[in-house]
C-alpha cells in the first residue's frame, strides 16, 4: 500500500464505525475537558471525524491541528472537516506522531482515538503528546480492546472458539497476545509515558436487530475482517459456525435473526499531563 495513494486496509470498517456509533462517540468528545478556546491536537487524525467533532465542540473561538502521516487520511479529513463547515478552524499537518513538528505545551488538550494498534511504541508516542501539551493540560485516548470491543449475542461456543483463536492470532502476527488490546494496557502506558491518570469512561453503544443500514454495513464489515483474520487460527467446526454467523441469508446470521444485538464498546482515558 502506498502511504500517498491509497487508505489502509481498515478504512471502510473504520469509517463504518464512526457512521453506526457517532451519537455514543460524539459523548466520548464531550467528555474530555475543554473550555471553547482551547488549542487541540487530533493525532493520528485519520479520516477526520474526531477532527469536525472536535472543532464543532470548540466554537467559536477553540482551534484544532489535525496531524497524520498519510497524505490520503489528511485529504480525507480536509473533506470532512470543509463538509461541516469548520474549515477555518482546523489546520491540516502532515506529522509523524513519534516526532511532532510543534513546539513544548504548545496545546491544551492531545487527543489521540483509536491509533495504538498503528503506534507501536504507544509510550514513546505518548511522551512526544506529553510534550506538546502544556503543563496542567490533558491527553485524551481512546482506545478499545479487540477481545471485547464488539459483543454480540451468538452462541458462546463461537464466541470462545473466536476469542482463543484471536489470542493465537495476535501472537502469530504481532509477537504479542495482547497486541490488539491496547485499552488494557492504557494506564500503564499513561503513567510510563509520565502522564497522570485522571479517568476512565466505557462508552456502551447498543443496537437491538432491525438493525439500520449504517450498523448493517459496519457489521459487515466488521465480520468480513474477522473472517480474514481469524482464518488460519479456527477449527473447520467454528470457521463454518462464523460463515453462517456472516450468509445474510442464513437464518443463524447475525444480520437476519430478529434477536439479534450487539454492544460496541470503546474507553476514553483522561491523563493530566
Ligand atoms: C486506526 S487509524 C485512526 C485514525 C483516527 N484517530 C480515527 O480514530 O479515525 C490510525 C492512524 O494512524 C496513522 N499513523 C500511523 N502511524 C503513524 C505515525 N507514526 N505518525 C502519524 N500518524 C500515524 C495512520 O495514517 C492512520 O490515520
Amino acid at each position: 500500500m502506498s502511504e500517498k495513494t491509497a487508505l489502509p486496509e481498515y478504512a471502510d470498517t473504520l469509517a463504518a464505525f464512526h457512521r453506526a456509533f457517532r451519537r455514543e462517540l460524539c459523548r466520548a468528545v464531550r467528555a474530555v475537558p475543554l473550555t471553547s478556546g482551547a488549542a487541540v491536537l487530533d493525532v493520528p487524525c485519520g479520516d477526520g471525524f474526531y477532527s469536525a467533532l472536535l472543532a464543532r465542540r470548540l466554537r467559536p473561538f477553540g482551534k484544532v491541528t489535525a496531524a497524520d502521516r498519510s497524505d490520503s487520511y489528511l485529504s480525507a479529513a480536509r473533506t470532512a472537516v470543509a463538509a461541516v463547515g469548520d474549515s477555518a478552524a482546523v489546520e491540516f499537518v502532515k506529522a509523524d506522531a513519534y516526532h511532532l513538528p510543534f513546539d513544548d505545551a504548545a496545546f491544551d488538550v492531545t487527543w489521540c482515538a483509536q491509533s495504538f494498534i498503528s503506534l507501536e511504541d504507544p509510550v514513546r508516542a505518548l511522551m512526544e503528546m506529553r510534550r506538546v501539551t502544556r503543563p496542567g493540560g490533558s491527553v485524551a485516548v481512546l482506545e478499545d480492546d479487540d477481545l471485547h470491543r464488539v459483543v454480540l449475542n451468538w452462541p458462546v461456543e463461537l464466541e470462545m472458539e473466536l476469542r482463543r483463536a484471536a489470542v493465537a492470532a495476535s501472537a502469530a502476527k504481532y509477537g504479542s497476545r495482547a497486541a490488539l488490546s491496547p485499552a488494557r494496557r492504557m494506564r500503564q502506558f499513561l503513567s510510563d509515558a509520565g502522564l497522570t491518570p485522571r479517568g476512565k469512561k466505557t462508552i456502551a453503544a447498543d443496537r437491538l436487530a432491525p438493525f439500520g443500514p449504517a450498523v448493517r454495513r459496519f457489521l459487515r464489515l466488521h465480520l468480513r475482517d474477522t473472517r480474514a483474520y481469524l482464518t488460519d487460527f479456527l477449527k473447520p467446526a467454528a470457521l463454518a459456525a462464523l460463515d453462517r454467523a456472516i450468509d445474510p441469508d442464513h437464518p443463524e446470521s447475525l444480520l437476519k435473526r430478529p434477536d439479534a444485538t450487539v454492544t460496541c464498546l470503546t474507553t476514553l482515558f483522561i491523563a493530566g499531563r
